[in-house]
């Protein structure tokens, strides 16, 4: 399957971004400089994921003259994470829009299955009317994702964009498929899922690396 043909998908290629990813996948990178990177990487992404937030006119007074200049319309602007990983990118996108709202969906994957299990979710509202950042560092099976966004858009959500820096193929046509409407931003397409549909080469397990825990 092709991904760079599909409209919903931009898989990023900046140098900067691919450059801390590597970083990341490093199993000699600690917690500390991990959580950084993750952050750097977030932001990086979040300026090409964002090129689209509407803008207005407003009018400003420069030292010469006054005149019309575009500012971001509006504050609708919501980030949800996916727990726990998902925690580690928000700041990276509150640098760039630091009135964003933040709300949570906790998601763990059954070790057995795979399959995702719920256990939290609260959205700002009015939800339908934002444009809700949905930010989760690995995207493996996909289940965690399609999840998340379907209990976003039972919430009422409709535009709705997903963030994540590491995707697997498998997880990728999935969210694609299962969420046509949702506009998907890829750091990186890595190889494949192994038996345990952990992402390869990926990094390892991004919550434990984020919070220090295994
Ligand atoms: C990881 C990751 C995603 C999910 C991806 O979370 O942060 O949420 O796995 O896998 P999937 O695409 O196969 O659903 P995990 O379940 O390990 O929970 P955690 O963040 O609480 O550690
Ligand atoms: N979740 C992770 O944190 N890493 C993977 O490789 C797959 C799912």
């Amino acid at each position: 399957m092709d991904f760079t043909e599909m409209e919903n998908v931009t898989i990023l290629t900046h140098p900067l971004i691919k450059h801390k990813i590597t970083m990341l996948r490093d199993v000699n990178t600690g917690t500390n400089e991990f959580r950084k990177l993750i952050e750097e990487i977030a932001t990086l992404m979040g300026y090409e994921a964002l090129r689209d937030l509407p803008l207005k006119d407003v009018e400003v007074t420069t030292p010469l003259e006054t005149c019309m200049s575009p500012m971001i319309a509006g504050r609708k602007l919501a980030i949800v994470p996916i727990l726990r990983a998902g925690l580690g990118m928000v700041q990276g996108i509150l640098n760039l829009t630091p009135t964003a709202k933040v709300g949570h969906i906790g998601l763990y994957r059954d070790p057995e299955t795979h399959e995702p299990v719920e256990y939290y979710c609260k959205l700002p509202s009015p939800i339908e009317e934002r444009t809700i950042v949905v930010l989760d560092p690995m995207l493996a099976t996909g289940g965690s994702a399609v999840d998340a966004i379907m209990q976003i858009k039972k919430h009422g959500g409709r535009t709705i964009k997903f963030m994540c820096i590491i995707a697997a193929p498998e997880g990728l046509q999935k969210l694609h498929e299962e969420h046509p409407d949702v506009q998907i931003y890829v750091g990186n397409l890595d190889r494949e899922l192994n038996e345990h549909a952990y992402i390869c080469p990926g990094l390892g397990d991004a919550g434990d690396r984020i919070f220090g825990t295994k």
